[in-house]
């Protein structure tokens, strides 16, 4: 199929499964260019071929919508379509150093956070008092697993414009990525099975892994371009691997983004060999360059890829919303979503559909990025000017950099050491199973930069040389 009828193809799909409505506006010519990364010709090309189905309609000065005269379609029915193996055991020391973050006159280095003062929290206060209000009593039976109509309608309209066909049937909404990420696991994998994760990685996936009684098979992931795909295929052939859990853009820790191509290639090889990948995509949103990372999930035909987001990182922190788009293991997921915590928060639900409906995401969006783009470069300003010749990375998105101390640094005393000192940081050890990453610290650049801050970085340096 050529791209613009592949583009015309899911744009038709959105609209007989009632996603996009007669009178719906379509993103535009310009949106789909830069967010999908496809050529203005194919975009106009898809839209000419829509129009001649009698689909979509133009109008002058105004866009594309969905044509009017079409007649709008029932709700869709929620019909789900379907080394080396390290036992993990780093729960303990994970929570020791979070609960020391926890107190906010801390500075905040070691914090899985962005600060909470970059977020709208009047405009989501206000569609929250409007859901509530609004609330339809029967949406509390409705909107159990997957869960609203109108959010998954929403979540789907963004990937027609950032990529990857997924339709609302196939997405089940979950108490932020975690819940979802967790469910995917479950749901294909027993224990003692064989799971791929990238080396060094969050440490939630392997506090997952360990609580599920999973063995983590841990896969070289480069500082830039993320997984290693050689690693990864003889991995797989060696340990009978069963699922792979990755993220592929602004990797936590390490902020590394697997180019295109390479993401084509991790999907073609999986599908090879029918091993599903929990795609952990969080951070996306986050991008500094001029679009969004196309995900994983966008080069899958074959429902193999279970693609975990949230709105907790980029919009609503605390609201606790994500989903998972889980391809051929939706029906799976949702049933066990109704097992694990019956469903997520109504309300919630309905004031986030809300905000996406009313088009204020991408201007705050646009704000966010632009703030976490320039405190990265303040940060790494200061770690290059108090760590002169250390190596620490440069993440096009997301609000981590992961910086190198050098060996014999131990950065479990570092972070003892700095936390005496009011200072926070997140020591490589809790991002592996076997307490690698000694003289490595991941640092967060989510909050206004400060002289508080710069004298902090100054502060850590002091400690580190002096160990
Ligand atoms: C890589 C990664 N995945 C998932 C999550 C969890 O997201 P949520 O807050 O939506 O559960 C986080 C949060 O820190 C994260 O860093």
């Amino acid at each position: 199929m050529k791209r613009y009828e592949d583009l015309a193809e899911h744009v038709a799909s959105l609209i007989a499964n009632g996603a996009l409505r007669p009178g719906d506006r379509l993103p535009s010519v310009r949106e789909l260019r830069r967010d999908r990364g496809v050529s203005p010709a194919t975009v106009t090309h898809a839209y000419q071929l829509l129009e001649a189905r009698g689909l979509i309609e133009t109008r002058p000065q105004s866009g594309h919508y969905v044509s009017d005269r079409l007649e709008p379609r029932p709700a869709a029915a929620s019909r789900a379509r379907s080394a080396r193996a390290t036992k993990v055991d780093v729960s303990e020391l994970v929570f020791e150093i979070l609960d020391s973050v926890r107190e906010h006159r801390v500075v905040p280095f070691g914090s899985a956070f962005p600060s909470p003062m970059l977020f709208p929290w009047r405009t989501l206060a206000r569609h929250l008092g409007g859901a509530a209000r609004k609330m339809n009593p029967w949406s509390t039976v409705e909107s159990l697993p997957p869960g609203s109509l109108e959010l998954r309608r929403q979540i789907a309209r963004r990937y027609l414009r950032f990529g990857g066909r997924v339709l609302p049937d196939e997405i089940v909404i979950t108490n932020g990525a975690m819940e979802a990420l967790h469910l995917s696991l479950q749901s294909l994998t027993k224990p003692g099975d064989a799971v791929a994760i990238e080396s060094p990685s969050f440490y939630a996936c392997l506090q997952a892994v360990e609580s599920l009684g999973l063995k983590a098979v841990e896969i070289p992931t480069h500082p830039r371009e993320g997984v290693e795909l050689g690693p990864l295929e003889r991995a797989i052939d060696t340990h009978k691997v069963r699922a792979c859990w990755f993220m592929t853009s602004f990797q936590n820790p390490l902020g590394a983004t697997m180019p295109d191509e390479k993401k084509r290639d991790l999907v073609r090889l999986l599908a090879s060999r029918d091993v599903p990948l929990i795609e952990d995509d969080v951070y996306s949103e986050l991008y500094f360059g001029s679009r969004r990372p196309r995900a994983a999930k966008s080069f899958d035909d074959r429902g193999i890829v279970l693609h975990c987001g949230s709105f907790s990182k980029c919009l609503a922190p605390g609201y606790r919303l994500g989903w998972v788009a889980a391809g051929r293991f939706a029906r799976d997921v949702q049933r066990r979503k109704v097992m694990t915590s019956l469903a997520t928060s109504i309300p919630v639900q309905d004031a986030i559909a809300d905000v996406l409906r009313h088009e204020t995401y991408d201007a705050h969006l646009k704000k966010l990025r632009g703030a976490l783009a320039a405190q990265q470069q303040s940060l790494l300003a200061s770690v290059r000017r108090h760590f002169p010749g250390h190596r620490v990375t440069e993440p096009e998105g997301g609000y981590f950099v992961w910086l190198e101390l050098p060996h014999g640094v131990d950065s479990l005393d570092l972070h003892r050491r700095a936390l005496k000192h009011g200072i926070s940081i997140a020591p490589g050890p809790i991002f592996s199973p076997r307490r690698e990453y000694r003289n490595c610290v991941r640092l967060n650049y989510g909050h206004p930069w400060s002289a508080q801050l710069d004298q902090a970085v100054r502060q850590i340096a002091r400690l580190s040389s002096a160990l």
